[in-house]
């Protein structure tokens, strides 16, 4: 019953091609000579490519302007039909967020009138721990002072958040909590998906007064190599083991979220609400365990939670009301509505005349929040609700609540903690996305105080990024498209060439306190704010400490 439904981004246009060893695209395989010594070094299995090999590569496939133009006028058929936020995007971003505003159909036209290349791997400076260079300050970059060039990069070529701050913690490495233990998240701004112009980086180092540069080579690992797993895990802190994070005691790991002590108070760490790749079952339990992880604080007497939320990249959005309710088991998630499309309508009518259970296009997947039931027709559902984003007049279905009650029938029903917004306090460095914002502004709402950590100082940053609603992508809407003879005249716009991939937020989530704000564009900064140092960095459970804080009672 649980159904892959994901939320992720409010950026947009992803073009991935899935690069294996075996990856031997046939076109570079017969015409391209210099793509042709790339695959038969993947061939050999090696672990990864070189700068200059994979660049001579790429320079030398030619732009074909028929298959350009086919793929864009794909992409904005997909957009216009189903992307929540396309015209509100074109409005300024509101204080405190720093974006471009976009029209993202002109944008995509004018791609045409430029070259087209393809972009398509992670690159990564070939580093190794080297323990000279641990503890030194980073100077420069290319000879440019470090923060302004990582600031740059944050503001010109990540596209994770609105907020400036975010993009800039995520520039940077970060540890997050991955399978029993904890692994590198962010670093962006060295982990690229695009070839950079150089073939090298170069630092400048300042070790105790003693400065000298280091130069690093990119290189192209290939996936599923020994080469690409460890960037990842290549960082180990020594504050942090199977047992303990400082001087916190793990007390129980539910997979999806771990409990922790620490003085008088427990913390929770919430990783992530991603199933991809799990089963019902294993959902179940991951869920079942995590009632069970706040059964044990609460039976320890513990009477005040951190909750981190840091470095949560989102999922499914049933995993996340689940949590919300889990909380706060009488409050509603937020409303949500889609666009109202000629494209939306026509899958509308179909999936909900197919009823296909808890779909977000079945009218029967949601709850009214004019009459809080069910809708009794698709006309209903859809409504006729008109508004004004980015200077148009757009059309959006009625404001309604997901009715989850299906999914949450197979899960436990947790008992009642004795635990409420006067004795938990949100910890997050802003990194909480999608799945992960609706948790955490949801909480926010309801007076829960929010700690976020980094950015840039004396700048209080939003502690959550990109609250939206279910995220489709171009495959399921082929899947649809084939699957259902009535859409058949769409079928020919709206299939997108089978290697590449989009996705695209269908739905947007709106405040509950402040009803016609889009959380997407709404800025809501942290309460406080947090600063990361050589300790924190390494060692979480000092930032714990220091958010337990903010717990209103003490
Ligand atoms: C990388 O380049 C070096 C010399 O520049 C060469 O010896 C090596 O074979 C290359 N390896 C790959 C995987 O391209
Ligand atoms: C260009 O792309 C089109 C559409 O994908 C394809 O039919 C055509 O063969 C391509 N042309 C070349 C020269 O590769
Ligand atoms: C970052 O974005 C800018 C503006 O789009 C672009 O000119 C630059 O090449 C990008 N830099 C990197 C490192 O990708
Ligand atoms: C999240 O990342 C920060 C650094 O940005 C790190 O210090 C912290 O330990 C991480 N927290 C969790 C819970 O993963
Ligand atoms: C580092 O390299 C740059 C040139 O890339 C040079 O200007 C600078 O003097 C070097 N610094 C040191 C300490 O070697
Ligand atoms: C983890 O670290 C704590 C505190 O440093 C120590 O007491 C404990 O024995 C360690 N556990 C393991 C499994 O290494
Ligand atoms: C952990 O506890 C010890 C002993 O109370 C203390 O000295 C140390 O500073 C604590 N560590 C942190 C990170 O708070
Ligand atoms: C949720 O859906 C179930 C049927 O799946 C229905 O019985 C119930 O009334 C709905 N709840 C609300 C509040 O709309
Ligand atoms: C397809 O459309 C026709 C005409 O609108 C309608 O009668 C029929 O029920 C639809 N088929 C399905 C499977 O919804």
């Amino acid at each position: 019953m649980m159904k892959q439904i994901y939320l992720i981004t409010f950026i947009f246009v992803i073009f991935i091609y899935s690069f294996h060893s075996q990856w031997v695209p046939s076109d570079f395989d017969t015409i391209i000579d210099e793509c042709q010594r790339v695959s038969e070094y993947l061939i050999t299995g090696t672990d990864y490519l070189n700068y200059s090999d994979m660049k001579a590569c790429y320079d030398s496939i030619p732009f074909n302007k028929t298959k350009a133009v086919q793929t864009i006028e794909t992409v904005k058929e997909l957009l216009k039909g189903f992307y929540a936020f396309l015209d509100q995007a074109k409005e300024e971003p509101k204080p405190g967020y720093t974006f471009t505003p976009i029209d993202l159909i002109t944008e995509l036209d004018l791609l045409l009138n430029k070259d087209y290349s393809y972009e398509y791997e992670f690159v990564v400076f070939d580093d190794t721990i080297d323990p000279n260079t641990i503890d030194c300050q980073v100077t420069h970059i290319d000879d440019k002072p470090a923060i302004d060039v990582i600031t740059e990069f944050a503001r010109n070529n990540i596209s994770n958040s609105r907020d400036l701050n975010v993009r800039f913690n995520t520039a940077l490495a970060s540890l997050a909590f991955g399978n029993m233990d904890f692994l590198v998240y962010g670093q962006l701004f060295s982990l690229r998906q695009k070839l950079p112009t150089d073939p090298t980086i170069s630092y400048t180092l300042n070790c105790n007064d003693k400065i000298f540069n280091i130069t690093r080579e990119w290189i192209v690992p290939v996936y599923g190599s020994k080469e690409f797993y460890p960037i990842f895990t290549k960082y180990k802190s020594s504050y942090i083991n199977e047992t303990s994070v400082g001087n916190a005691s793990l007390i129980f790991d539910a997979i999806f979220s771990r409990f922790y002590t620490l003085q008088d108070f427990g913390v929770v760490l919430f990783s992530t609400e991603d199933t991809t790749g799990l089963n019902t079952d294993e959902v179940i339990r991951f869920l079942t365990d995590m009632i069970v992880g706040f059964k044990l604080l609460a039976d320890k007497g513990i009477t005040k939670i951190v909750l981190d939320f840091s470095n949560n990249s989102g999922g499914d959005v049933i995993v996340a009301d689940y949590i919300i309710k889990v909380l706060f088991p009488n409050i509603n998630i937020f409303p949500e509505d889609i666009k109202v499309t000629d494209a939306s309508t026509a899958f509308i009518e179909e999936i909900s005349n197919a009823n296909v259970v808890g779909d977000l296009f079945n009218y029967r997947s949601y709850t009214s929040t004019i009459k809080n039931n069910p809708f009794d027709s698709i006309n209903e559902f859809i409504g006729n609700n008109r508004y004004t984003r980015g200077g148009a007049q757009v059309k959006f279905t009625t404001k309604a609540f997901r009715n989850d009650s299906l999914d949450f029938q197979i899960l436990p029903v947790p008992p009642k903690f004795p635990w409420t917004q006067e004795n938990m306090v949100i910890l997050t460095n802003g990194a909480c996305f999608s799945s992960c914002a609706n948790i955490v502004q949801r909480l926010a709402e309801v007076s829960v105080p929010t700690v976020s950590v980094g950015g840039f100082p004396n700048t209080r940053f939003s502690f959550a990024s990109c609250s939206g609603g279910t995220v489709k992508d171009s495959n399921i809407i082929s899947t649809y498209l084939n699957l259902y003879q009535n859409l058949s005249n769409l079928a020919s716009r709206s299939i997108l060439s089978q290697d590449l991939f989009l996705t695209f937020t269908c739905a947007e989530v709106y405040s509950l306190n402040n009803p016609d704000e889009v959380m997407e564009f709404s800025f809501r900064q942290a309460d406080y704010q947090l600063y990361y140092n050589e300790q924190s960095a390494r060692d979480p459970s000092s930032l714990w400490l220091q958010a337990e804080q903010y717990i209103k009672k003490r």
